[in-house]
């Protein structure tokens, strides 16, 4: 054993473990003496070690991120504010780099810990022993993990034992093993992989160095009524009975569990001793992390838990011991106490409850502690003496900041004046050019400026020529300069001065600390609103803008000052501080913090607009639980978890949905308009204002428009929620068309110029007195078909038109009136109304030759589309919108997807002068709905991580999956036929996916029918490529020369969708008549499928207000043998294509039809008998002796809610399910071929996750939902 310093042993270690070394020079006079041993150390070695030795005030961070790539890099120092502050910012960009921080420590451990926060490992050393071996423990877990460890340890100078040089290397590259010398990883649930991996080294360490080395050690009886908890140089060479002294070894990550299992039962009171008399804030760090730890903990009675202050290092006797207990009885627990030999134990505090002396206080400190000397508060209050009160207005400190920039600004300009003076001499020259280099340099300017003021006074310039720099020198330092101010700015932020601040493009940094307490956040001034200045600040684009809260976390304080500082231009930095009165004590002020920051009332976040030039994320958001609420929404809304992995693309993602360049086509659009108008001047221009909501009225107001145009009449049109009343004021003629959308109420397009017709209305004015109108309501007489609400009838343009009157407009012509049940449905009600319109412009006379263009269809999109290409390739690239083309969005139909948009925000949007929020609902095409258990993971999956998060089981047997966005399109296409799956003709005017009932008992018949349902639905398939092209990138071969054909469907494809199901009696779950082919199964003698019994229906299809349009329940036409089936099916579906009007037919007709293309005439049906149709809930066995689990998941959701996570639990039976999952026609699901042996392990998680509660009543067991509710809006 050697006596030695502490400082030598960690420096030696440091020497022989790493790479690359750089070391922090104190400031002078004293030198390194870290230095010293590294010196030695090299002469007595061949090949010297890369050592950096670099000056007090020098750029540390940058020398360490320039070393990031090398091994093991470790960083030594002797504790300095100023050294140590500067360290934070770079310590976030070296997170994945080994690299260990000796930090030696003389006195005050308050600068030291500020960097405890921003490293994954913070250790503790009080004797020189510790030193060394946490110093070789640093070395190693920084090389195992990866990471930064903080290594922080008292100067002392004692005896100790050193490993031999040799083992160094050995131990640092040692395999690492989960048991060493008996010491046994804790449970992973006790403790996080860091901890796992700190106790993992600290147990080899041990091994290495014959001794414990631990994170927490202590001494005392196990029943202690008293925990003293020590982080510092107290030392405890004494006993007292019921006192358990722990000294603390490793600050971060401390488990709450291991801190806690050092508190028994029997403690009543817990005393922190921390050695951190500069702390600038009421809670010291380990105080923090304990109280934390032991709310967490659950137990009966908690212990009172007090903060001690250890004043100095000197030792801590047993009188002082006992004192500091009597005092401690005698006091809150909020009181902070003091122990140590100065200022003298009489100090242990105040008796009255503690406060905030001066609430801006402790940011005040920290701008004092991280800028030093640099730090200028322009309005600071002693400047009011001399200035009066005006001098703590942000506009004095201002106008101070702006004169003395200016003032800096001048001499820049004399010192490049004086360097063009040809009596200045070399040495100054030197000096003055120097000082140009680094003059935005926070320490090397100061110095610089000093040295040229030095020269300057001996006189190496001619005297004149030097006054002018001399008269400026108190600006040769780059110092930081705030402005600090209350949360009483924010009411007015133009009269406050905040503006212009804002506004000045200076390099200031203002500072608003905000005092308001969550608690009281609804009741603090009603009357006056507060302004939000750190958005304010942020729109006006070059400001750096923070929001802080020194209670919630400490670095991120020092993070946002540091970043504000070094900004060009103003910084805002607001500031959490909530407290009610002077008074209030801090643990207050601390609850208060934690509410607001938690509740997302005060998130912590910084906004660096430069980030942004270097093509870096401005923007940081800092609240822990905020981040993590934003995480969890996130990853809800799965489509969106995709753009928090990239999170540059968020921004872009978000920016471009806020519709830059939907406002810009506006805008353009408007324009155009506007020219057209101005040069249409015969006839008075037209507008057209239409409501409608299901697209009847729109389109009326279309070819109204169309035909006005051909007229020659400049006509407009647009929805009658894209004008507001004044603008309505301003225009000539005219025509409303509306239709009614509920009791009598406007479509949504129209509702906010209704309800500011109706409140202008209501006040009697008469605004609309210059223009002429017309409307033509559109409704249904039949829509709420009793007598007493006869009244709803064409209501909305009924109330239009007697508004429109009543407002001082001109009815220039009677209001039409359309009725879905005329014979004509809406065209009986037009072709009255229409003439007199063109009768009031003077244009009744006009001929039309020309045809008039007729109204785009779907037919017209499907022929035009080169087989459903159309464009949307060319859509899915185009990021300026999240929606595709109206066309395309016809066609997406035909390969599985329908575009959607949030209509419950809408309106907002619209209101924003943004596009609707589009996302796209997916529906996968799996014949008899049958998937394997990968097939689920891989369904599951894709709602995560492309859709929201939840997906659908449909009657259609399949998968529909909702909300994602266009940019996960088609990723999520091509995770769907990674599965073997895809969703071609999932919907669209095309034959759909064929369902089959899911017969689960009957396994054989099961395996026929579903073999049969595939094959009709591969025949009935479309043969486009262009799904493949598009979604799978597999391009056209030779361009355009291989041209698609389709068989079956034709250009046309059919005129509605087309829908197949086979049932097997008696469970028609499938709802069989309800399709447009239906295949009842026939079994023979030995139960083996014979045939069908073919039907034929209408599908149920109908056209709201088309009353030649109604449901057809099927017949059956015959029976066939399973081989004639598909062909059957294609032959019914011929028939419906080129008969559209099939109920003029009548069966017999249609039938031969059938017959006729088959050129066989079907079999007579068989008998059969249907006696159910919901599924048999529960488990049952099959015919193979295999076991099948049906069931209930209401209305086919599967997601996961409070008490009933069935997305997880199915996730989970899908991992170890060796059978099939299959999906029911009745939107439920049944897990079959589950082996006798695997019963019980499925039968578990089904009641684990409470899947196996069929018990509910019947009605809700056969109930069902429409699939898209409540997401349909197309
Ligand atoms: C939900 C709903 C509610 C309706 N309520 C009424 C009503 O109260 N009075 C009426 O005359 N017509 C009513 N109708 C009929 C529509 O106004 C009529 O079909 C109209 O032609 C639809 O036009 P649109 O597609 O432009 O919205 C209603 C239609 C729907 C779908």
């Amino acid at each position: 054993m050697t006596s030695t310093s502490s400082v030598a042993a960690v420096a030696r270690i440091a020497y022989l473990s790493s790479d690359v070394l750089v070391d922090s020079r104190p400031p002078l006079p004293t030198t390194s003496s870290f230095a010293d041993t590294f010196r030695t150390l090299s002469h007595e070695r061949a090949g010297s070690k890369a050592t950096y030795s670099l000056p007090f005030g020098a750029d540390v961070g940058s020398t360490l991120v320039q070393h990031s790539s090398v091994g093991l890099l470790s960083y030594t120092a002797t504790s300095h504010p100023q050294l140590l502050h500067r360290l934070v910012l770079p310590l976030s960009e070296l997170a994945s780099t080994p690299l260990v921080l000796h930090v030696a420590v003389n006195d005050d451990l308050s600068d030291a810990l500020v960097l405890r926060s921003t490293v994954p490992f913070c250790l503790y050393s009080r004797t020189a022993q510790q030193a060394h071996d946490n110093a070789l423990l640093a070395s190693r877990l920084a090389r195992v993990e990866g990471k930064p460890v903080l290594h922080i340890f008292a100067e002392v100078e004692e005896e100790l034992d050193e490993v031999k040089e040799e083992e160094v290397q050995s131990f640092l590259f040692a395999q690492q093993h989960s048991v060493v010398n008996g010491h046994v990883l804790p449970p992973a649930d006790y403790a996080p992989a860091l901890y796992r991996s700190y106790f993992d080294v600290a147990a080899s360490t041990s091994s290495l160095v014959h001794h414990s080395v631990q994170a927490l050690s202590q001494q005392g009886p196990t029943d202690p009524h008293t925990v003293v908890f020590s982080l510092g140089r107290a030392q405890f060479d004494f006993e007292e009975d019921g006192v358990n002294f722990v000294d603390v070894s490793l600050l971060h990550p401390l488990p709450a569990g291991r801190v806690t299992d050092l508190i028994p039962s029997s403690t009543v009171r817990v005393l922190i001793i921390e050695q951190v008399a500069r702390w600038s804030t009421k809670w010291t760090p380990l105080y923090l992390d304990i109280v934390g730890a032991i709310q967490q903990s659950k137990r009966d009675e908690y212990p009172a838990v007090y903060s001690v202050v250890l004043e100095n290092s000197g030792p801590v006797h047993h009188s002082d011991f006992l004192k500091l207990l009597e005092n401690a009885s005698g006091t809150s627990p909020s009181t902070r106490l003091h122990i140590g030999a100065a200022p003298s134990l009489s100090a242990v505090s105040e008796t009255v409850a503690p406060h905030i002396p001066k609430h801006e206080s402790s940011y005040l400190k920290i701008l004092h502690q991280v800028f030093g000397e640099r730090l200028e508060i322009s309005n600071s209050p002693e400047l009011v003496p001399s200035h009066g009160q005006l001098a703590t207005t942000p506009e004095f400190a201002l106008g101070r900041i702006r004169g003395q920039l200016e003032s800096r600004a001048e001499l820049v300009g004399a010192v490049q004046e004086l360097l063009r003076d040809l009596g200045v001499t070399p040495h100054l020259h030197a000096l003055l050019s120097k000082w140009l280099l680094v003059k935005d340099d926070p320490t090397k300017s100061r110095q610089s400026g000093e040295d040229i003021l030095k020269a300057l006074q001996s006189d190496e310039a001619p005297s004149t020529a030097a006054e002018r720099v001399l008269a400026l020198r108190e600006y040769f330092p780059a110092l930081s300069r705030w402005i600090v101010g209350s949360d009483a700015w924010s009411y007015d932020l133009g009269a406050s001065g905040l503006h212009h601040a804002i506004a000045s493009r200076l390099n200031v940094n203002i500072l608003v600390l905000d005092a308001t307490p969550y608690s009281s956040r609804n009741t603090a001034d009603p009357q006056r609103r507060k302004q939000d200045v750190g958005l304010y600040a942020m729109n006006h684009g070059d400001v750096y803008v923070a929001s802080v809260a020194v209670y919630s976390s400490y670095s991120q304080v020092l993070h946002a000052v540091m970043e504000a500082d070094k900004f060009e231009g103003p910084s805002v930095v607001l500031a959490y501080l909530p407290y009610k009165s002077e008074d209030s004590p801090a643990l207050e002020v601390l609850k208060e913090t934690k509410l607001a920051v938690d509740a997302g009332y005060w998130p912590l976040y910084r906004w660096d607009p430069s980030k942004e030039v270097q093509g870096k994320e401005p923007f940081s958001l800092d609240s822990d639980s905020v981040k993590n609420d934003l995480q969890q929404f996130l990853d809800r809304q799965n489509h969106l978890s995709q753009l928090v992995r990239s999170k540059p693309e968020l921004a872009t993602e978000l920016v471009s949905s806020l519709g830059e360049n939907v406002k810009e086509a506006r805008r353009k659009r408007a324009q155009q308009s506007y020219q057209e108008l101005l040069t249409a001047i015969d006839a008075p221009p037209l507008l057209i204002l239409y409501g409608s909501d299901g697209g009847k009225a729109e389109k009326v107001a279309r070819r109204l428009a169309n035909r006005s145009k051909m007229r020659g009449i400049s006509t407009t049109v647009a929805t009658m929620d894209s004008i507001s009343l004044e603008d309505l004021a301003k225009e000539e003629y005219v025509a409303f068309i509306t239709s009614v959308a509920g009791q009598g109420e406007f479509p949504q397009n129209a509702r906010t110029l209704a309800k500011a017709l109706h409140s202008a209305a209501g006040r009697s004015e008469k605004p609309l007195v210059n223009l002429k109108f017309t409307v033509f309501a559109m409704g249904d007489s039949h829509y709420w078909p009793r007598p007493e609400d006869a009244h709803y009838y064409n209501k909305a343009g009924k109330d239009l038109d007697s508004r429109l009157a009543l407002l001082g407009g001109e009815r220039v012509a009677d209001l039409g009136l359309a009725d879905d049940q005329d014979a004509d449905g809406p065209e009986t009600g037009y072709k009255l109304w229409e003439p007199l319109l063109w009768k009031l412009l003077g244009v009744d006379a006009v001929e039309i030759k020309e045809a008039e263009p007729e109204p785009i269809t779907n037919e017209h999109i499907k022929v035009a589309s080169q087989y459903l290409r159309g464009t949307i390739a060319e859509g899915l690239e185009d990021k300026s919108t999240g929606a595709l083309a109206p066309s395309d969005t016809q066609l997406t139909k035909f390969h599985g997807i329908y575009q959607q948009d949030d209509r419950d925000i809408r309106d907002e949007r619209q209101v924003q002068g943004v596009e609707p929020a589009y996302s796209f609902m997916i529906r996968v095409r799996m014949p008899g709905g049958v998937c394997s258990p990968e097939q689920w993971l891989m369904m599951d999956q894709i709602a995560d991580e492309h859709g929201n998060g939840t997906f659908k089981i449909t009657t259609r047997q399949t998968f529909q999956f909702h909300g994602v966005i266009k940019r996960h399109l088609k990723k999520a296409i091509q995770d769907i036929n990674r599965s073997l799956l895809d969703t071609l003709a999932a919907c669209g005017d095309v034959n759909r996916n064929v369902i089959t009932t899911s017969i689960p008992t009957l396994s054989k018949l099961h395996q026929q029918t579903y073999e049969f349902a595939k094959g009709v639905s591969e025949h009935l398939i479309p043969r486009t490529t262009a799904y493949h092209e598009i979604w799978l990138d597999k391009k056209l071969v030779a361009g355009d020369a291989i041209k698609d054909v389709e068989p079956l469907y034709g250009e046309f494809y059919l005129p509605r969708k087309f829908k197949v199901a086979v049932a097997v009696p008696p469970n028609n779950d499938v709802d069989i008549f309800a399709n447009d082919v239906g295949f009842i199964a026939i079994v023979d003698k030995n139960g083996d499928l014979a045939g069908f019994n073919v039907t034929a229906g209408g599908g149920m299809g109908v056209t709201h207000g088309n009353k030649k349009t109604y449901p057809r329940l099927g017949d059956v036409l015959g029976f066939c043998t399973v081989e004639q089936g598909p062909n059957i099916a294609e032959k019914i579906m011929l028939v419906q294509r080129d008969n559209g009007n099939r109920q003029e037919m009548g069966l017999d007709v249609f039938k031969a039809e059938v017959e006729k293309l088959l050129g066989y005439r079907l079999q007579p049906a068989r008998p059969f008998v249907f006696d159910r149709n919901i599924d048999d809930y529960g488990w049952i066995k099959g015919d193979n002796g295999k076991h099948h689990f049906s069931s209930f998941i209401e209305n086919g959701r599967v997601q996961d809610e409070p008490d009933r996570d069935f997305k997880t639990a199915l996730r989970e039976i899908a991992k170890i399910h060796k059978g099939a999952f299959r999906l029911t026609a009745n939107q439920h699901l049944i897990i079959t071929d589950v082996a006798s042996e695997d019963v019980p392990q499925i039968a578990k998680l089904l009641a684990t996750y409470k899947l196996d509660d069929v018990s509910q009543s019947g009605l809700r067991l056969s109930s069902s939902a429409c699939v898209s509710f409540p997401t349909c809006g197309t």
